[in-house]
C-alpha cells in the first residue's frame, strides 16, 4: 500500500440535531456509541465527487496519476445508481486507460474483501496497480425516524493504492468469512431501501467474529498480538471497538478510532480510519497494521498488513 486518501461530505450533522425529532439525547449517544457528530451528503455533490477526491488524494500520496492504474475495486452499496456501479466512472474520471473497474458489496467489510482482491491480483501478475475505495452514502438508505439506526449511519469515502513489489510482509492473505444465516439481522430490502438492523445481536456477533478473524490472521501471518502496532476495526461503535481491543489483549495506546466524529461510514469505515490515523501521526511506514471488519450478511474478515513498506530496491 503506498498511498491513500479521503473525502468526507461538508455537512455535519451533531447528536443535538436528532433531539429535535427523536427520542434521543446527546448523553445517550455517546454514552452508547462514542458518536458526538458524523456528515451527511445533502445534495450538493454525489458519492463519485466524493469517491473521486479520496482517490485523488490517494493518487497524489502515492505520487501515481490515473494512467498508471490497472484496475479499480470500489466497495459500497450504496453507489449513485443502481447500474452503473461507481467504478467505471470513477476509472474514466481519474484518466484511466480504460482499467478494469467493478464494485464489490460485502456490506461493512467490502473495503476489506476489496484489498485481499486487489492483493491476489498483485500476487498472480494480473495487475500491476489497483485503486481500492472504499465509498458510502448511508445517508440514503437510514430511516430518520428510527432512532435505533438513524444516529449510527454516515458517509465518507477513503482510497488507497496498492502496488507490485518485493517486501517482508507486504499485506499476508486475508481471513475472510460469512454466515447468511443471519442476514434477517441487519439488511435493507430492495422495497423499503431502508437499513433495518438488530443492534444488540449484531453488536455480539461484530465483537466475536472480529476478534477470531483478527487472531487467525495473525496466525496466518506468522505473527502474534505483541507484533501489531495499530489496531483498526470497523469503526461501528467505541464500544465494540473497545470490546474487540480489550479481547485481544491489544493496549489502548495502540488501537485508533476516529467513530467520534465519523460515525458509521460502512465500507468507507476502515480506510477512513488508516487516512486519519496516518494524519494524527499513528500510523507510521514500517508499522504492523492489524484491521478487521464486520457487517451484514453476516460478512466479515481480518488482515496484517505492513504500512507503506519500502520496495526492496531492484524489485
Ligand atoms: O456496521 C455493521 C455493524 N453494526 C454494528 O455493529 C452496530 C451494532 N449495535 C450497536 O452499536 C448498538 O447495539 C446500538 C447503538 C444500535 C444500540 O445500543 P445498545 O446499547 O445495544 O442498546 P439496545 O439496543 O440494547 O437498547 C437499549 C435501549 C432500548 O430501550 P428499551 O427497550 O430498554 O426501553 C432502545 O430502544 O435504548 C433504546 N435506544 C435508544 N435510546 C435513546 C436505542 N436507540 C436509542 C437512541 N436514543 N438513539
Amino acid at each position: 500500500m503506498i498511498g491513500i486518501g479521503s473525502a468526507l461530505p461538508e455537512h455535519i450533522v451533531s447528536n443535538k440535531d436528532f433531539e429535535a425529532y427523536l427520542d434521543t439525547t446527546d448523553a445517550w449517544i455517546q454514552r452508547r456509541t462514542g458518536i458526538r457528530e458524523r456528515r451527511h451528503l445533502n445534495g450538493s455533490i454525489e458519492l463519485t465527487d466524493l469517491a473521486l477526491e479520496a482517490c485523488r488524494n490517494a493518487l497524489e500520496d502515492a505520487g501515481r496519476d490515473g494512467a498508471d492504474i490497472d484496475h479499480v475495486i470500489v466497495a459500497t452499496f450504496t453507489p449513485d445508481r443502481l447500474m452503473p456501479g461507481l467504478a467505471p466512472k470513477l476509472a474514466k474520471l481519474l484518466g484511466t486507460n480504460g482499467a478494469g473497474a467493478i464494485d464489490v458489496n460485502a456490506a461493512c467489510a467490502g473495503f476489506l474483501y476489496g484489498l485481499d482482491q486487489s492483493a491476489a491480483l498483485i500476487e498472480s501478475g494480473r495487475v500491476d496497480l489497483a485503486l481500492v475505495v472504499g465509498a458510502e452514502a448511508l445517508s440514503r438508505v437510514t430511516d430518520p425516524s428510527d432512532r435505533g439506526t438513524a444516529i449510527l449511519f454516515a458517509d465518507g469515502a477513503a482510497a488507497v493504492v496498492v502496488e507490485a513489489g518485493e517486501f517482508d510482509h507486504g499485506c499476508s492473505p486475508f481471513v475472510l468469512a460469512s454466515d447468511g444465516e443471519h442476514g434477517d439481522l441487519l439488511y435493507a430490502e430492495r422495497e423499503e431501501r431502508l437499513l433495518r438492523m438488530e443492534g444488540q445481536e449484531v453488536y455480539r456477533h461484530a465483537v466475536e467474529r472480529m476478534v477470531e478473524a483478527t487472531r487467525e490472521a495473525l496466525r496466518r501471518a506468522d505473527m502474534t498480538v505483541d507484533d501489531v502496532d495499530v489496531l483498526i476495526v470497523h469503526q461501528a461503535n467505541q464500544r465494540i471497538i473497545d470490546a474487540a481491543a480489550r479481547r485481544l489483549g491489544v493496549p489502548e495506546e495502540k488501537v485508533f478510532a476516529n467513530v467520534a466524529t465519523i460515525a458509521n461510514t460502512s465500507s468507507a469505515s476502515v480506510p477512513l480510519a488508516l487516512h486519519h490515523a496516518e494524519l494524527a501521526g499513528a500510523l507510521k511506514p514500517g508499522d504492523t497494521v492489524a484491521l478487521a471488519a464486520f457487517g451484514g450478511g453476516f460478512v466479515w474478515g481480518a488482515g496484517i498488513l505492513r504500512w507503506k513498506e519500502r520496495v526492496h530496491a531492484g524489485a
